[in-house]
């Protein structure tokens, strides 16, 4: 999906991106997740949800978040996380979002205009490998399926990318870990499934301005891939709902930087599994 989004930045050439990942919605969690919202909505220009927006990847936890977005003043951007498609019903959860305003990105990136700053985004759920000795092809079937599905994102984290190279801001938006970094506080034991060493390489080859991901509830909020920075977003990390980054885009000079500012304390939690 290609997108395009309109809206107006309160301080012109500086974008604040708001990101969480790990939301988990459920229905018990309606108002958290309506008052996390509704606090961040001043503070932001566009939303950034890096995955298992859902508990447990039912379509009444979807609900949850479909009725909160829908009517937000902000673009939401979203990818879906492994809780997602626990129940087998992805396809219901993408078409809920959908229907409120969502841009669900799978494989796929968008294209946000705030002020006339141009932010694309490049989304891909990603999917495991591990760091250092990973994951290789070959042997049994579901080995070599669980290979290629992550070939996959990584293909198209590097056309996603590729098609968004004209953006003034560009951002990568993962669900699974590219760097094995913001993992640092997960059993060593667990990183084959937290990430892939392998979705590092489009990210290097094209250089976006700022990586997000999610997944490792007990990783690390700071990294970095060949000095760009890379973010774990998951709140359990945070510690707030929402980490809200202030970019800079440079555009005469081709270049943006990023700085970071604090947003709300935490009130969306998920269960501690990633
Ligand atoms: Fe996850
Ligand atoms: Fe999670």
């Amino acid at each position: 999906m290609l997108g395009t989004w309109l809206t107006m930045s309160q301080v012109p050439g500086r974008i604040r991106i708001a990101a969480a990942g790990d939301i988990h919605c459920d229905e018990d969690r309606h108002s958290a997740v309506e008052e996390a919202f509704a606090r961040v909505a001043a503070e932001a220009d566009l939303v950034l949800l890096a995955g298992d927006l859902t508990t447990y990847g039912e379509p009444a936890q979807a609900h949850v978040l479909a009725d909160v977005v829908r009517g937000f003043p902000l673009p939401v951007v979203a990818i879906l996380g492994n809780h997602d498609w626990h129940s087998d019903r992805a396809e219901e959860i993408v078409e809920l979002l959908v229907g409120a305003g969502v841009v669900v990105l799978e494989r796929s990136s968008t294209i946000v205009t705030v002020d006339g700053v141009s932010i694309g985004i490049a989304g891909v759920k990603g999917f495991v490998g591990g760091f250092g000795s990973t994951w290789a092809n070959f042997g049994e079937p579901l080995f070599r399926q669980a290979y290629a599905d992550t070939t996959a994102d990584v293909d198209a984290l590097d056309a996603a990318l590729r098609s968004i190279a004209g953006c003034d801001v560009r951002v990568a938006l993962l669900h699974y870990a590219p760097v094995a970094e913001t993992l640092a506080g997960e059993p060593e034991g667990l990183w084959l499934v937290l990430g892939a060493e392998r979705l590092a390489r489009p990210i290097v080859a094209h250089r976006p301005d700022l990586v997000l991901h999610g997944h490792a509830h007990h990783g690390s909020f700071e990294g970095s891939l060949d000095g760009i920075p890379v973010h774990n977003v998951a709140v359990h990390v945070m510690g707030r709902d929402f980490w809200v980054f202030e970019l800079e885009a440079k555009r005469a000079e081709g270049e943006v930087v990023a700085e970071e500012s604090v947003a709300e304390e935490s009130s969306v939690r998920g269960e501690p599994t990633p």
